[in-house]
């Protein structure tokens, strides 16, 4: 049996994701604030065991405790592989540095980069005595190494994401049993983070009309697509262990 635990699997690119991993030999621990209906009745029609933990990742200081709960549910003496994958994240607030408040620039990054650093720690402490392949895949963005006028926010997180994990690799690489870290930038899909971006203010963000032309021209990449290719590169013998890369740069 593989294990994967995912956040943002409820719609989205995650659903993508997890879609594209229902199999009778693969458990999904999803983790976001709510269930995906059609995710759960076709993991079932496909014997795939799959389990919604309904969580609001902001809620940095309990993400231990979801943690050890998720593993009461896997049994290590019969785990071929365990997974990670950061998934879920947020863009607002989608403005000038000057005119985000500390709401918001703390639950951006609660959400976008502490709860997937405490994810890893967590993953990484849990899966310590598993000899079993241990992967993290953390979704990043063209953001975290390009700036964008509006969006300080999103492409900090992205950018220390990619960061961490290369922390992580640096730390595992003495490891018995390491555990193996990429951040992938996904390419631009067709998801409710894009219609987001598309409803922002040409003041807020000034490239959004770029973003409404990518829609329009049809160049979104349909989430299924992406999960797929994500999900591919997850179980691939080439993992690029320690490594920030795109999507787009592999197929
Ligand atoms: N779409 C793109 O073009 C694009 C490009 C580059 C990178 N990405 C990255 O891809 C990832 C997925 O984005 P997406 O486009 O699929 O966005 P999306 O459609 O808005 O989905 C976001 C997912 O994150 C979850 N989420 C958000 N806030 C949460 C919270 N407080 N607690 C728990 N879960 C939360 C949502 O679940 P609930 O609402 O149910 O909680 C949802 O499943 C993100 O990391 C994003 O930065 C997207």
């Amino acid at each position: 049996m593989r294990y994967f635990i995912i956040t943002g699997a409820s719609k989205g690119l995650g659903e993508g994701i997890a879609m594209a991993l229902l199999d009778e030999d693969h458990h999904l621990f999803c983790i976001s604030r709510n269930e995906n209906r059609d995710l759960v009745k076709l993991a079932s029609a496909r014997n795939c065991p799959i389990e919604f933990h309904l969580f609001d990742l902001a809620k940095t200081r309990d993400i231990d405790s979801l943690v050890k709960q998720i593993f009461t549910g896997i049994d290590k003496s019969k785990a071929e592989g365990i997974y990670l994958i950061n998934n879920a994240g947020i863009i607002d607030p989608v403005k000038r540095v000057e005119d985000c408040n500390s709401d918001e620039v703390n639950l951006h990054i609660s959400i976008n980069l502490t709860a997937p650093m405490l994810l890893c720690s967590a993953f990484i402490k849990h899966t310590a005595d598993m000899s079993t392949e241990k992967r993290i895949l953390n979704i990043s963005s063209g953001a975290a190494s390009n700036p964008y006028y509006g969006w300080s926010c999103y492409c900090t997180g992205k950018s220390g994401l990619e960061m961490f994990g290369r922390c992580i690799s640096e730390e595992q690489k003495s490891e018995e049993y390491p555990v193996q870290t990429i951040s992938v930038a996904p390419g631009v899909i067709d998801t409710g983070m894009q219609k987001i971006i598309r409803g922002t203010s040409e003041r807020d963000f000034i490239h959004r009309e770029k973003f409404v032309d990518l829609k329009e021209s049809g160049q979104l990449v349909p989430p299924s697509l992406a999960g797929k290719r994500l999900a591919s590169l997850l179980l691939s013998p080439k993992f690029p262990d320690g490594q920030s890369i795109d999507i787009r740069d592999t197929y």
